[in-house]
C-alpha cells in the first residue's frame, strides 16, 4: 500500500500511526481508500513528516469535504485560508500570518492547581448544534517549549467497558448540549476551577445565531457499518438528559461522563513539528492541556464535513443569564 502502519504506543483498541505517505500520491484512489477504512476502524490517526497548507488541505480531503467552521460563517475575520481555523494559544496570529508575540491573546484558566493558555477540556467538536461534523486535522506551526499536548479517548473501547447497569440505563436516553464558552462554567468534566481571560473571538462566537438553541444528541449510537456502539457524550457543553432535567438525569450524566474520561482511557499526543493528527469526532473526545501563559504554540486546523444524522435543535433559548460572560 506504500505507506507503513504503526500501533499507537500503549494503546490496543485505537489509533494508528502513518509513515512514508508521499503527499504526491494522495490523489491514487486505491491509496485514499484505504486510509479513509483505516480512519474508520482506528479512530485517530498520526501521519508523520507531513508539512505544508497544501499537504494538509489535499490529506483532508482524503476523508470528506473540507468545511468553514459553522462558527466562522459570515464573521469578518482574518485568515490564513477560509478552511483552515487557528488555533494559538499563549500568543495571536496577525492577518498576513505572522506571530504577534506582545498580544498575549488567548484564554486562560486555572486548572489544577497551575494557569494554562488555552486548555480545552475533553469534548467533542460542534455539539452544540444538531450536525457534528465528521472530523478534523491539527497540523503544528510553533510548538511550546513544553506541554501542549493534545488529548484522545476512544469513545467505542468507553462503551466496551461501561458496566452493564450503567450501559443499560442510558441505552435510549438523549443529552441536551448548551455552548458555554467559559470552561469553568461547564456542569461536567474537567472543569477549570477559574477563568482569568476569555479571547474576545471567542466571546463573539457564543452570541452566533446557530448556538442560540440547545442541541441533542443520542447518548449511544452504532457506528455505520461495523455496528461498534459510541458512549456518545460530550463533557463539555453537557447540559442535561433530555426528559430528565432533574438530579436523577444529572447523576447518570455524570456517572457516564466520569467514566468516559478515566485516565487509563486517554492517549495523550505529543507533539512533533512534521505531525498531522486526524481524529474521527463521531467517536473521538478530546482535549488540550494547554501551555504556561509565558510559552507560545500555534496550531491549524481543517474541519471535515459531515453529519450522522442524529442531532437535534431545541427550540429553546440557549443562554440564561447566569451563564453570559460578564465583559
Ligand atoms: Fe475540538
Amino acid at each position: 500500500m506504500h505507506f507503513k502502519v504503526e500501533q499507537l504506543p500503549g494503546r490496543t483498541e485505537f489509533g494508528a500511526i502513518v509513515r512514508d505517505l508521499a503527499p504526491e500520491s494522495l490523489s491514487d484512489p486505491a491509496k485514499r481508500k484505504a486510509l479513509y477504512d483505516l480512519w474508520i476502524d482506528r479512530g485517530l490517526i498520526i501521519f508523520k513528516n507531513m508539512e505544508g497548507i497544501n499537504t494538509h488541505l489535499e490529506l483532508s480531503s482524503v476523508f470528506g469535504e473540507p468545511e468553514e467552521h459553522p462558527l466562522l460563517r459570515g464573521v469578518d475575520m482574518p485568515r490564513e485560508h477560509k478552511l483552515i481555523i487557528d488555533i494559538a494559544d499563549g500568543i495571536d496570529v496577525r492577518s498576513d500570518g505572522t506571530i504577534d508575540y506582545e498580544s498575549d491573546e488567548s484564554d486562560v484558566y486555572e486548572i489544577d492547581g497551575e494557569l494554562r493558555a488555552a486548555f480545552l477540556p475533553w469534548h467533542t467538536d460542534l455539539v452544540y448544534v444538531d450536525e457534528i461534523n465528521h472530523g478534523g486535522i491539527i497540523r503544528p506551526v510553533t510548538l511550546p517549549k513544553n506541554d501542549g499536548q493534545t488529548g484522545f479517548i476512544d469513545q467505542i473501547e468507553a462503551y466496551s467497558r461501561l458496566p452493564r447497569d450503567l450501559a443499560e440505563r442510558i441505552e435510549n436516553l438523549s443529552v441536551i448540549y448548551r455552548y458555554v464558552v467559559d470552561a469553568s462554567k461547564a456542569k461536567y468534566g474537567w472543569v477549570p476551577q477559574k477563568c482569568l481571560k476569555l479571547r474576545a473571538k471567542l466571546m463573539m462566537a457564543e452570541k452566533h445565531n446557530s448556538v442560540r438553541s440547545r442541541s441533542i444528541h443520542p447518548m449511544v449510537y452504532a457506528q455505520e457499518g461495523t455496528r461498534r456502539k459510541v458512549l456518545n457524550v460530550s463533557p463539555w457543553f453537557a447540559n442535561a438528559i433530555e426528559g430528565m432535567e432533574n438530579e436523577t438525569g444529572d447523576a447518570i450524566l455524570k456517572a457516564a461522563i466520569e467514566h468516559l474520561i478515566r485516565p487509563d482511557l486517554a492517549y495523550f499526543h505529543k507533539w512533533q513539528p512534521e505531525d498531522m493528527v486526524l481524529w474521527d469526532n463521531w467517536r473521538m473526545t478530546h482535549s488540550a492541556k494547554g501551555v504556561a501563559t509565558d510559552d507560545h504554540r500555534v496550531m491549524k486546523r481543517t474541519t471535515i464535513a459531515g453529519d450522522y444524522a442524529l442531532g437535534r435543535v431545541e427550540g429553546a433559548e440557549a443562554f440564561p443569564d447566569e451563564l453570559r460572560i460578564e465583559v
